[in-house]
């Protein structure tokens, strides 16, 4: 493992996560995998961190997607393993307590698009461009993307990314629901991540916790079931010290602190 190939930094409850291989359009070999993987876990489990950006260093690619050296002299036994350090990276993403913004700051390509649709919230500055180009490769995503993308932009349109391997511009990821928002610089795009970052840490944590699981299950669980795990989580809201600020803050006209509790 090679701790400088990723970056991990806490400022006022945020922790910034960058893939630092600037060199290689921070492509991801597998200890860069790996490591994201551990500092993850490690913005999960301390409790100083309220929430986690994700993002490339350099202005040139958030991640130019998995390294593609790895690839040579693999056959199907031999390449199992990167697939599923990959998709255990994006689902331990998906599925961590806390909020998780992606600050796309160009390229994000093959894996690194993949892990963007594991964060929870997709920023990009305007030269980021995006796609799924492993068929080019004659390969298929195996991060996730043949599942996380047409949940993000419906079947049609992930089926032409995934079939042409063709790149789109950041203003067309907006335009078809894959990113939330477009900054023009990526020095913008760093500020606008963390405001927002810094505005989810004053956010009561449970409440932010148990909303991101009942999203999440908006999209594994049959309607009824979401429905039934939303009301059971909404019911726990109302045990938590967080609730009782809130509510005490609201009607006494005054801002609310909240403990996590
Ligand atoms: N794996 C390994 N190395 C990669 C890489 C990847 N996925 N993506 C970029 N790089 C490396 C290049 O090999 C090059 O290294 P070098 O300078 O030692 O030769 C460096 O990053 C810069 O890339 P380069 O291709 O010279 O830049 P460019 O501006 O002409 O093109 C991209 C940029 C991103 C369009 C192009 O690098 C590319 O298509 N990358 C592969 C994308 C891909 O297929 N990803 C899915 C993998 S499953």
């Amino acid at each position: 493992m090679s701790e400088e190939e990723v970056l991990y930094e806490i400022v006022d409850g945020v922790a910034t996560i960058t893939i630092n291989r600037p060199a290689k359009f921070n492509a991801l070999n597998t200890s860069v995998v790996t490591t994201l993987r551990e500092l993850f876990k490690r913005a999960n489990t301390d409790d100083t961190v309220r929430s986690v950006i994700l993002t490339g260093a350099g202005e040139k690619a958030f991640a130019a997607g998995a390294d593609i050296t790895e690839f040579q002299g693999k056959n199907s036994k031999t390449v199992r393993s990167l697939a599923e350090n990959g998709q255990e990276l994006c689902k331990y993403i998906e599925s961590m307590g806390k909020p998780v913004i992606a600050a796309i700051n160009g390229f994000a390509l093959g894996g690194g698009c993949e892990i963007a649709m594991a964060c929870d919230i997709r920023h990009a500055s305007s030269n980021a461009k995006f796609g799924q180009p492993e068929i080019n490769l004659g390969i298929i995503p195996g991060f996730g993307g043949t599942v996380r993308l047409p949940r993000l932009v419906g079947l049609g349109m992930a089926k032409e990314l995934v079939y042409s391997g063709d790149q789109i511009k950041a203003d067309e990821a907006l335009r078809i629901g894959l990113i939330n928002k477009v900054f023009e610089t990526v020095t913008e795009l760093r500020e606008g991540a963390m405001n927002l970052a810094k505005k989810l840490v004053m956010k009561p944590g449970i409440a932010m916790d148990l909303a991101k699981q009942s999203l999440n299950n908006a999209w594994t669980m049959p309607l009824g079931k979401n429905l039934d795990f939303e009301v059971d989580v909404f019911c726990k809201t109302f045990d938590t010290v967080d609730k009782v600020e809130g509510v005490d803050a609201f009607l006494n006209k005054r801002e609310a602190k909240f403990k996590h509790k």
